[in-house]
């Protein structure tokens, strides 16, 4: 592997270490060192590592088998309790990641539009081949994109002014997770709602990640319903997962029996161990209580980091919303110094300063990391020694 690596975002230098196992929401590696995960597979370990009730239904459907190439039970199980779930998706599609997500999704709105244009935001990450971190990524599928900046209302209104009859679509982040964590301000979803309905484009939220901060998503968090909703992450109970879903009239394009005009085959789409997974995630684990007490244990946390870093008067701050939190600062050293100290005082979280809680990380692990946090904002250049 170049790099000695497959998934970029795991890397830091000098190098990262090789995981061995987890026990619990303890991560302990090939060397036996140990550290609380706080990162949480950047949002898609939300229910930890060894929940019961997911781990159960995993190993019962092996015994039942798993390279399953039919339609089955646990599909529609899964579909049901993802559209009771998020208002706006009353009809879903599977697929095995965010990326893939998001790649149906804006195939369907240049399809039921028969416009070209995805207009898309600033810093925006919708998977490998949809990066707009710095631009448009070099390894990005080449649609006709035009890119925005973040909650900048005035410069949407003018793209769609100058531009609107070929926009097929408006892919946005409720919450930019990659991009930070950095929440839509006040009215800008609305204001995208209202653009996309005025001039016939579809509205789609990327909730690959924002779905986990309400139970009914970032969607009914912020109050505004998008036209299609792609998923992924935690919603397999940390097994390989994505989905794509929106209005009815929509998705019809891939119903054999109104004509089937488009076609989504993937081999995995339907894999059982994620379906049967998911299952007992949602129904069993995933109660809106559970939910929002995670993300309220979230804000508690950032504002903490936050009266920390600002009483050393350190040049840090931590945005972001409930349960997934990013270090922001002018310079990345800091960061890369808060990153390397925090994982030798035992607590991983990425490299680039992202926190997203998991369900089995314990109030105690959280005092002791803020601990850690204190001992370190008083001594940058010392603590841990
Ligand atoms: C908002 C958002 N969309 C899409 C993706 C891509 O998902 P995946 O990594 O499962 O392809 C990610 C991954 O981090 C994401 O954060």
């Amino acid at each position: 592997m170049p790099g000695g690596n497959t998934r970029t975002v795991l890397h830091f230098d000098p190098f990262p270490f090789r995981v061995e196992r987890a026990e619990g929401s303890v991560l302990v590696d090939v060397d036996g060192h140990r550290c609380v995960d706080l990162l949480g597979n950047y949002t898609a370990g939300l229910f930890g590592h060894q929940v019961p009730a997911v781990r159960d239904a995993i190993v019962a459907q092996l015994d039942r088998g798993w390279a399953i190439g039919a339609t089955h039970a646990l599909e529609i199980e899964l579909a049901e309790l993802v559209c009771a779930r998020f208002e706006s998706v009353e009809q879903v599609r599977f697929t095995n990641s965010g990326t893939e997500a998001n790649l149906m999704a804006i195939g369907t709105a240049l399809h039921v539009t028969g416009r070209p244009t995805v207009l898309v935001f600033e810093e925006g990450y919708h998977g490998g081949v949809l990066s707009f971190a710095h631009g448009i990524g070099p390894l990005n599928v080449p649609h006709d994109f035009l890119i925005v900046p973040y909650n900048d209302v005035p410069a949407v209104e003018a793209a769609f002014a100058a531009r609107g009859a070929s926009i097929a679509c408006v892919v946005v982040e409720p919450v930019q997770g990659s991009g930070g964590c950095i929440p839509a301000e006040p009215g800008f979803l609305a204001a995208l709602r209202r653009l996309c309905t005025e001039h016939g484009s579809v509205l789609i939220f990327d909730e690959v990640m924002t779905s986990r901060l309400h139970p009914g998503g970032a969607q009914a968090l912020f109050g505004v319903l998008p036209d299609m909703t792609t998923l992924g992450k935690y919603l397999a109970g940390g097994m390989t997962f994505g989905a794509f879903g929106g209005r009815r009239s929509i998705m019809a394009a891939f119903d054999p029996a109104q004509g089937g005009a488009l076609s989504q085959a993937g081999t995995f789409n339907n894999n059982v161990v994620s379906m049967a997974a998911g299952v007992a995630a949602l129904r069993d684990v995933l109660t809106p209580q559970a939910l929002i007490a995670l993300n309220d244990r979230g804000d508690e946390l950032r504002d903490r980091l936050n009266v920390t870093f600002a009483g050393a008067g350190l040049p840090m701050t931590v945005m972001g919303v409930g349960s997934m939190m990013n270090v922001h600062t002018p310079d990345d050293r800091w960061v890369a110094l808060f990153f390397h100290a925090m994982l030798a005082a035992g607590f991983y979280l990425a490299r680039r300063g992202m926190i997203a809680l998991a369900l089995d990380v314990t109030d105690e692990q959280l005092d002791a990391f803020a601990a850690a946090v204190e001992r370190w904002a008083a001594d940058p250049a010392g603590a841990g020694r």
